[in-house]
């Protein structure tokens, strides 16, 4: 399997109803990481990105959220309607969407 290019990690954590966080899962990300699997199968792009699922990231009031590498980039926010610029622009324009870019000050 050659390395990819890019690799796509959409945020799959749960929680139980009422935890205090929340979770990526319960505002649609388990229907996000199928809507970028198939992106991936239309656009047979499989030897260039890879789409993993991961546990939560970080900022769980802001997801569902997508972190990809190597930039390190996080994505807050992200809707299947999202996908096929994100995949137009950044996965292969090496341009990130700027709009759903998570704030600079996330980390702090
Ligand atoms: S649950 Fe997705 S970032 Fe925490």
């Amino acid at each position: 399997m050659p390395k990819p290019k890019k690799h796509v990690f959409v945020c799959s954590q749960n929680r139980p109803p009422g935890h205090p966080r929340g979770s990526c899962v319960q505002k649609g990300g388990s229907e996000l990481l199928q809507a970028f699997w198939q992106e991936l199968q239309k656009r047979n792009l499989f030897d260039s990105i890879a789409v993993s699922y991961t546990g939560c990231i970080g900022p769980c009031d802001m997801g569902p959220n997508v972190l990809v590498y190597p930039e390190g980039l996080l994505y807050v926010g992200v809707s299947a309607a999202d996908i096929p610029e994100i995949f137009d622009s950044h996965l292969l324009g090496d341009k990130p969407v700027e709009r759903l870019v998570a704030p600079a000050g996330i980390w702090d």
